[in-house]
């Protein structure tokens, strides 16, 4: 723009329009707000329709204003916009613009520098209400906050759930942990349960074996050494016997705290074993025993099974020689389709099997029969001797190889 433009140039739509006269039209007739001031002292010389209606002024009354008493001054932005405007001839920022009213209104400003008549520096600013792009912007904010508010709602309920799901699986692992707690301690009842019933096993095994087999020893000890005792002639021989059996005892108890004892069975074999006891009773008592059996029935048994078998005679013929005064014996051990069958008959005085009595020897045969799901059966009558028959069922317990 390089003229002037006066502005009583309103009719000129009515008329033939020259440039100048286009440009005053334009101006006059323009929707956003125009004001032209002088450059140097700010006073505004021309102002248009618009904005006239946005200041609340008339013409006439913005005529006669400054260019800075249109705005607020305490307004930092004011002096950047007049700082960048005579530095680049032209400036855009946000001002604040006084009303007639003296309502501040928020406005965008864009002021252009201009050569006028006689090279008079002028300049075109131009308002714009910003009143409408503000609640516009509030609107969007608004929009956008609603927004980010749905967001963060669904982003809490999400980590709501998130939170509900951690809480699950937080209370599934304290179940988990809990019943790992419970099988924990369930398998450390069991395992001292185990242990217990172990050292119970070992403590039984070991009274069985003092009572059954030392005790027996250490008993056939005495009765040589009585005999010795009673009968000068042959005292030397009686001694020798007696310490022989006192040393089998106390092998026996080596073997015992070695945990040897099964062995002492597997090297010499169930008939071997039983037919060797015999025959040193036989020396020492007034007595018979007959053996009805085979060590190569016995190949494939087990032996804790044979020595079972062999501790269970033993005791019996013990208790025959203790209580029964009988003159004969008979012991057999022979397979019977899925069953062996150990049997011990007396022909002694007999007793009461109803009886309770303080021994533990029938107890142990019983208990003995018991761990293989035998059955031990004492059939006594007073006058009538005395059979023990003991069944075993053949299973994995009796076999070495089933
Ligand atoms: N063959 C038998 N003839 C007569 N009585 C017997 C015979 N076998 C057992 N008895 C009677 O049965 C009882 C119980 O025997 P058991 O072996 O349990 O105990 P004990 O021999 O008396 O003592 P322990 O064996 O503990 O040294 C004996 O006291 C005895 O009266
Ligand atoms: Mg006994």
């Amino acid at each position: 723009m390089t003229t002037d433009l006066p502005r009583q140039c309103k009719r000129a739509r009515m008329t033939r329009l020259t440039p100048d006269h286009l440009h005053q039209n334009a101006f006059d007739n323009s929707l956003l707000p125009n004001i032209i001031s002088i450059a140097d002292n700010g006073k505004i010389i021309a102002a248009n329709q618009a904005a006239e209606k946005l200041l609340g002024y008339s013409g006439k009354e913005l005529l006669l204003k400054k260019f800075e008493e249109i705005f607020s001054l305490t307004d930092d932005h004011f002096k950047k916009i007049l700082k960048q405007r005579a530095a680049a001839g032209h400036a855009i920022g946000n001002l604040s613009v006084i009303k007639k009213s003296g309502r501040e209104l928020p406005c965008q400003i864009t002021s252009v520098v201009f050569i006028g008549d006689n090279n008079i520096r002028k300049v075109i600013t131009t308002l714009v209400d910003r009143r409408q792009g503000i609640r516009m912007q509030n609107g969007i904010d608004l929009e956008k906050n609603k927004i980010v508010a749905a967001d963060l709602l669904l982003a809490l309920s999400e980590s709501d759930a998130t939170l509900t799901r951690l809480h699950h699986l937080e209370h599934k692992l304290d179940e988990e942990i809990s019943a790992n707690e419970v099988s924990f301690k369930l398998n450390a009842i069991h395992m001292a349960d185990a242990v217990s019933e172990a050292k119970e096993t070992v403590r039984s095994d070991l009274g069985k074996e003092l009572h059954d087999n030392v005790n027996q020893l250490l008993a056939a000890s005495k009765i040589y050494m009585d005999l010795a005792l009673r009968n000068p002639a042959n005292q030397r021989d009686h001694i020798n016997k007696s310490s022989e059996y006192t040393a089998t005892a106390i092998e026996e108890i080596r073997k015992l705290a070695k945990g040897l004892v099964h062995n002492a069975i597997r090297n010499v074999g169930l008939c071997t074993a039983i037919e060797e006891m015999t025959r040193g009773l036989m020396e020492a008592y007034p007595i018979k025993i007959h053996c009805d059996m085979n060590d190569e029935q016995h190949f494939h048994l087990n032996s804790k099974f044979k020595l079972d078998v062999f501790r269970i005679v033993q005791e019996q013929v013990n208790n025959i020689i203790k209580h029964a005064q009988a003159s004969c014996v008979r012991i057999s051990f022979f397979r019977q389709e899925d069953i062996f069958v150990l049997s011990v008959g007396d022909d002694g005085v007999g007793f009461d099997t109803g009886k309770k009595t303080e021994g533990i020897g029938i107890s142990n045969i019983k208990s003995r029969a018991e761990f293989y799901k035998g059955l031990a059966t004492f059939v006594s009558e007073a006058g009538q001797g005395c059979i023990l028959t003991v069944q075993f069922p053949i299973g994995e317990s009796t076999m070495d190889n089933l």
